[in-house]
């Protein structure tokens, strides 16, 4: 095991062509695994290779692992999508979205789909996601953030749906999470206006959990993490179960469900 955390430590989780525009560093100690988007100098533009890179990391997550936190190097979480895709060059290896326009419909729907898999899996029962924000998270890097369990944010931060003033749609796994936080009125205002929603404002509508000084965020999440694995671990991930099939379920479903959960905890802490 230590072996395998040596090998993911600093190593970059994109090892294809186009290593540098992946730019996620992947590293794992014990039950906590950090992500880092680090181009800094490009505030963390995102491309299919950083998408990629994080469904590889979700692919090969190690087991032990009970917490990920997702952050971004530098002034900016990130500024979204690379805006290269934007032009008739792409990105390099990658595409733009002209050629998306030239392929097939059902193809470039397949690689949107492999592209949320870098997100999805932030989800899983298994697992506590945290994103850390400061600075920018625009458009995917704002879908990124809402892909985490929990977001822990910089007073500086500052979200922003900016896919339909550029003509697109969120699909970055983003808008059933804005949603469920916000509610439909507010993800419509922000969405539909492209606004850019500040601190004061996430916490208040529950786009954060928190929101902390700049050069306080890495030791709130440190705090945030610790508490989180203060709790038993198959508890914690049957609770997690629980609250995400809540909403879904009816009360009576829901109150059979926790009867279940708390059975098999039962059998398994005294049985
Ligand atoms: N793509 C590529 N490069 C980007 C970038 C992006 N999204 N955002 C910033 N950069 C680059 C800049 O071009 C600049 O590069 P150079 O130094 O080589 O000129 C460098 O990063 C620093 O940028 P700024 O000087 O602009 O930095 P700033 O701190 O003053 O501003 C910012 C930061 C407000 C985020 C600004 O850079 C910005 O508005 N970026 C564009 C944001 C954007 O429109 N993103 C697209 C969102 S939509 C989306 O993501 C679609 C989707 O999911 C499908």
């Amino acid at each position: 095991m230590a072996e395998a955390q040596a090998r993911q430590r600093g190593g970059n989780a994109d090892d294809g062509p186009a290593t540098a525009e992946g730019a996620v560093r992947f590293e794992v100690d014990g039950e906590i695994a950090a992500i880092t988007l680090a181009r800094p100098d490009k505030r963390n533009a995102q491309t299919f290779a950083t998408w990629s890179a994080l469904a590889r990391i979700g692919e090969s997550l190690p087991e032990q692992v009970r917490v990920v936190v997702v952050k971004g190097e530098g002034p900016s979480f990130s500024a979204g999508i690379d805006l290269r895709m934007f032009t008739s060059e792409g990105v390099p290896g990658q595409g733009s979205f002209s050629s998306a326009a030239a392929s097939e419909d059902a193809g470039f729907e397949q690689r949107i789909r492999q592209a949320q898999a870098g997100f999805l899996w932030l989800r899983r029962p298994e697992i506590v996601s945290i994103a850390a924000v400061q600075g920018h998270a625009i458009g995917a890097g704002f879908q990124l953030a809402l892909a985490c369990d929990l977001r822990i944010v910089a007073d500086d931060v500052s979200f922003c749906m900016k896919e339909p003033a550029l003509g697109l749609v969120p699909d970055l796994t983003g808008t059933k999470p804005l949603v469920e936080l916000v509610g439909l009125a507010k993800a419509i205002d922000i969405c539909l206006t492209a606004r850019t929603v500040h601190a004061d404002e996430a916490m208040r509508i529950g786009l954060a959990e928190q929101v902390v000084a700049r050069s306080d965020l890495d030791q709130a999440v440190r705090e945030k993490v610790t508490a989180l694995l203060s709790t038993n671990r198959d508890a914690a991930v049957a609770t997690k179960r629980l609250l995400q099939g809540a909403r879904a379920r009816s009360l009576e479903e829901q109150s059979r469900a926790e009867g279940i959960e708390q059975a098999a905890r039962i059998k398994a802490l005294f049985g």
